[in-house]
């Protein structure tokens, strides 16, 4: 848009104004009243916990613990449901990681068959899990170097690795904090 420099605003400009203040209000009641609408999603509003059954044998109670803060929301039946996990559309990103989190691992269902548990460790170690992608992830959960390095060891007792996991060679030191 082109106006000439120095002169007032013309009544044309002001009419051109309250348009484009009336259309944005308008794309915001829009979005406002969708953000309501799909509240009303069944989806991910359910967030009983299944009952708990046998756990694994761990190696020591503060493996338990890490593994508890940074893994067992998604698998486990003691899922921490967060506040905003009540609130679409997160709710339903979450709502999916933990279906699928606990299809394929779930700790406190040790008396059914887990395929994946000596895949624990590798997945930590190779920073494949916990996912990158957590929405809107709780600092509480994230798991200091040493946290980190400790859980790994203690996952590997726990569960054992799976075939040769390959010793050292994925010895990261990150000291990046
Ligand atoms: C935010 C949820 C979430 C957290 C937290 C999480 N996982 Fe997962 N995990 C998943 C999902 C979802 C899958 C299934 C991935 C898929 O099917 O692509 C999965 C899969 C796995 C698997 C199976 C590997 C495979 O074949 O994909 C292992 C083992 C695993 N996770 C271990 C862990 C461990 C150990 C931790 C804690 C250090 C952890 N996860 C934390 C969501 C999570």
């Amino acid at each position: 848009m082109i106006s000439d420099s120095g002169a007032a605003a013309t009544p044309r400009e002001g009419a051109v104004k309250r348009a484009l203040v009336f259309g944005v209000l308008i794309a915001l009641g829009g979005v406002a009243v969708f953000s309501l609408v799909i509240q009303a999603v069944p989806y991910g509003r359910d967030h009983t916990n299944p009952p708990v059954g046998l756990e694994p044998v761990w190696d020591s109670p503060q493996t338990r613990e890490l593994a508890v803060r940074a893994c067992f929301d998604c698998h486990s039946n003691e899922t921490v449901w967060p506040w905003y996990s009540n609130i679409a559309p997160v709710s339903w990103l979450i709502q999916r990681d933990v279906d699928k989190g606990r299809a394929k691992l779930n700790y406190s269902e040790w008396d059914r068959p887990q395929d994946e548990g000596d895949e624990s460790a590798e997945e930590l170690r190779e920073g494949d899990m916990p996912p990158w992608f957590y929405p809107i992830p709780d600092p509480k959960r994230r798991l200091s170097g040493l946290e980190r390095a400790s859980l790994i060891r203690g996952l590997e007792a726990t569960f054992g690795t799976e075939g040769n996991e390959g010793g050292e060679e994925h010895d990261d030191d990150d000291d990046d904090d």
